[in-house]
């Protein structure tokens, strides 16, 4: 696994080990946290490193590889594109290059729905085409056209998740999400809780039942699951394949807060600022070929249990 010290990564290493898969994981610690993994299974590198992930892979012959690795912060992408390019598409080159040297022939890679821009339909379907509006969303396109090639070329089969509003912490409180600096709602709306500083709501004149943004969320751990169950497909010979994850229910901005104060009992202290560039109003997946093709369902679907859990996280 690549990226396994960041967010979703750690939660999915807790559910390999948990379900008795062996795993390695490859992070250079640059937004990850050595904490987050058990020291015995971290390898500290550069996905950039093409020949030390090939002494990885010869070193721990592994049957599929799950690519977390990435800058995930659209706003900075913004205004460093070149190390989004840099990190996300020639560092999953790196990766995939190391594969075939290696014969490493299953992947499962972190996509975004960052890839569809800002589509007109909702929910949203895999067969909507490519319309990043970011160059954090084209590094992940391009990511997935490269995957396509070496599906044709190499073999090398893939599964491209994207994910929605990955949300909540392992439910046993052995993990959360630390994103420095944090830009995702859940833990935002938290830490205002904790601190009193308020926390800034971006538009409440969408074209929306309460004027806020409505995004799709997704417990970490339901996330985590996806990926095995893709492990699982690829490794039975199933096709490279490309699908949303998220629960198909959409939740505003002012719902997810009133959420907060439900679970914690406490006011969240916000103010309303100007919308921000580039945020459609709705956004929430369509997972019905997840749900039928892997059969995945979500545990956490509900937006309290999402928060309590992160809540115990940030409590921590
Ligand atoms: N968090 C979300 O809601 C969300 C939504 C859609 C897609 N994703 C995708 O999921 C993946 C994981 O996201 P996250 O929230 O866990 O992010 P994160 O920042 O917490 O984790 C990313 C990890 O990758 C590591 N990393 C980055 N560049 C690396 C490199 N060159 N070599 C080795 N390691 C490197 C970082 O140190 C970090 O541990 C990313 O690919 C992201 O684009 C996340």
């Amino acid at each position: 696994m690549t990226g396994g010290a960041g967010y979703i990564g750690s939660h999915t290493v807790l559910q390999l080990t948990d379900q008795g898969y062996d795993v390695v994981v490859v992070d250079d610690l640059s937004r990850g946290y050595k904490d987050a993994v058990d020291p015995k299974l971290l390898r500290v590198l550069d996905i950039h490193d093409t020949a030390g992930l090939v002494r990885v892979f010869e070193e721990k012959p592994c049957d599929a590889v799950i690519h977390f690795a990435a800058f995930i912060a659209v706003g900075e992408s913004m205004r460093l594109p070149e190390i989004y390019f840099a990190n996300n598409v020639a560092g999953s080159l790196s990766l995939f290059t190391a594969m075939v040297k290696t014969g490493v022939k299953h992947a499962v890679f972190s996509s975004t729905a960052a890839v569809y821009g800002m589509p007109k339909t909702s929910p949203i379907s895999e067969d909507l085409p490519y319309a990043p509006i970011n160059p954090y969303g084209e590094s992940k396109a391009m990511t997935e056209r490269i995957l396509n090639w070496f599906d044709r070329i190499h073999e090398l089969r893939s599964v491209c998740l994207r994910y929605f509003n990955a949300s909540g912490a392992d439910p046993d409180g052995r993990a959360g999400e630390r994103h420095d600096p944090e830009t995702h709602l859940i833990p935002l709306l938290l830490r205002a809780v904790k601190t009193g500083e308020p926390v800034n709501v971006f538009g409440d004149d969408y074209p929306t039942p309460d004027g806020t943004c409505i995004r799709d969320y997704i417990h970490v751990t339901d996330l985590a699951q996806a990926h095995i169950l893709a492990v699982e497909a690829l490794l039975k010979g199933a096709p490279s394949k490309k699908f949303n994850v998220g629960t198909g229910k959409g939740f505003s901005v002012r719902e997810v807060i009133q959420s907060v104060e439900r679970v914690t009992g406490q006011k969240v202290p916000y103010v309303i600022s100007p919308r921000r560039e580039g945020d459609p109003p709705e956004l929430v997946a369509d997972s019905g070929r997840l749900q039928k093709t892997l059969g995945w369902s979500p545990q956490f679907p509900d937006l309290d249990q999402i928060v309590a859990t992160a809540w115990n996280f940030a409590l921590k």
